[in-house]
């Protein structure tokens, strides 16, 4: 089967299609014809080799030869299941993310997949799993978890406010989509071009950060989710309500320690403060991916596609991804 790798670390040109041999599904695992996958920064981080942290688990000098394959988010066909596999059958089409995705036969773990929703096509689904789990986590760990609720009778209660950062891209687009369907106020942060998108999908305010400092202004919110990784924390906390949530997804950019430096800052603030100071990383959740299924199902979610690549150009689809400003997700075709 054809199957994109990287055996040295780089750019998008240390990519290549090689012809290896099909995976063959264990007890619990799914094997899955795949249709489409997506960029998400991650991708770029594990080919580069950075944060050189990345290599500790990767392997020093070049990727060992069980983190070649590349790529995370699948969305395609169940091809043959392992004996212990209990929810999908032969033949089901299914979304999720795992490893090894840019293949056109990947194996993933049962708990990392779910049915695809009729409606959605392969394409916009193949989109959805680690940028879509992201926002909800993300969001949830901040504590927007469920729409408020109240009595007939009982005046409603004041909507939580929640600033997205970074509001146009891969998860940002899904996290604006979410927040509003667990009731927030949202305020989305965005540049000029992507204003218009993010007040589509749902945002009630919208700021341009080529022209507005967010930090700066006078309005505070009760979570920050914050997905471009260049402002200060001080200036973050400015604007946080006494005791709201400021979740860190985005780091800044750096080889070495400045992304490991932001996390600590962050657990260091939250243990002198009411705040909640915290940095994350989405995991695999089967509840979570079929909440994810469900929304798209009934068309409370959607997946906003940048652009769709064909496999041959996958440097290309990288390379877009990488520069930083997508709108929506960059999905590559398989
Ligand atoms: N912890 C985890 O598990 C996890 C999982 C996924 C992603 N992440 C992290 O989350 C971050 C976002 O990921 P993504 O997939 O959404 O990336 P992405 O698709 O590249 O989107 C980045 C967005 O940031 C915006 N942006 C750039 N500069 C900005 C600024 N100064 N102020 C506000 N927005 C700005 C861009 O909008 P414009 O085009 O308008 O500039 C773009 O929409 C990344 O740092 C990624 O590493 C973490």
């Amino acid at each position: 089967m054809k199957s994109v790798v990287a055996t040295t670390y780089g750019g998008p040109e240390v990519l290549r299609v090689v012809d290896a041999p099909p995976p063959v599904a264990a007890d619990n695992q799914v094997l899955v014809r795949v249709a489409a996958s997506s960029i998400n920064p991650l991708d770029w981080h594990e080919l580069r080799g950075t944060p050189y942290v990345v290599r500790m688990m990767r392997g020093l000098r070049a990727p060992k030869p069980s983190g070649q394959a590349m790529g995370s988010d699948v969305a395609g066909v169940v091809e043959s299941v392992g004996a212990g596999v209990t929810r999908l059958a032969v033949g089901d089409e299914v979304f999720g993310f795992g490893s090894g995705a840019w293949s056109e036969l990947m194996v993933v773990g049962e708990s990392g997949l779910v049915p695809k929703p009729a409606g959605v096509s392969k394409t916009d689904a193949g989109g959805v799993g680690v940028a879509a789990i992201t926002a909800l986590q993300g969001l949830r760990r901040g504590g927007l978890v469920a729409p408020l609720t109240w009595a007939p009778g009982e005046v409603e209660p004041m909507r939580p406010r929640v600033l997205i950062i970074g509001a146009s891209g891969g998860v940002g687009t899904f996290a604006v989509q979410i927040a509003k369907l667990l009731g927030a106020h949202v305020t989305a942060v965005t540049s000029t071009r992507n204003l218009e998108l993010v007040a589509r999908l749902g945002a009630d305010d919208v700021i341009d950060y080529t022209t507005t400092e967010v930090t700066r202004g006078i309005a505070r919110f009760d979570l920050i989710f914050e997905l471009a990784g260049n402002r200060r924390l001080r200036d973050l906390a400015r604007i946080l309500t006494p005791t709201g949530s400021l979740v860190a997804c985005g780091a800044p950019k750096g080889e070495w320690l400045a992304p490991l430096v932001a996390p600590a800052k962050l657990a260091v603030a939250s243990l002198f403060s009411r705040r909640t100071y915290a940095s994350f990383l989405a995991k695999r959740d089967t509840a979570d991916l079929q909440s994810l299924a469900d929304w798209l199902a009934s068309g409370a979610l959607r997946v906003v596609v940048d652009e769709v690549y064909p496999a041959d150009r996958i440097a290309e689809a990288l390379a877009h991804g990488e520069a930083g400003h997508a709108r929506g997700k960059v999905i590559v075709t398989l």
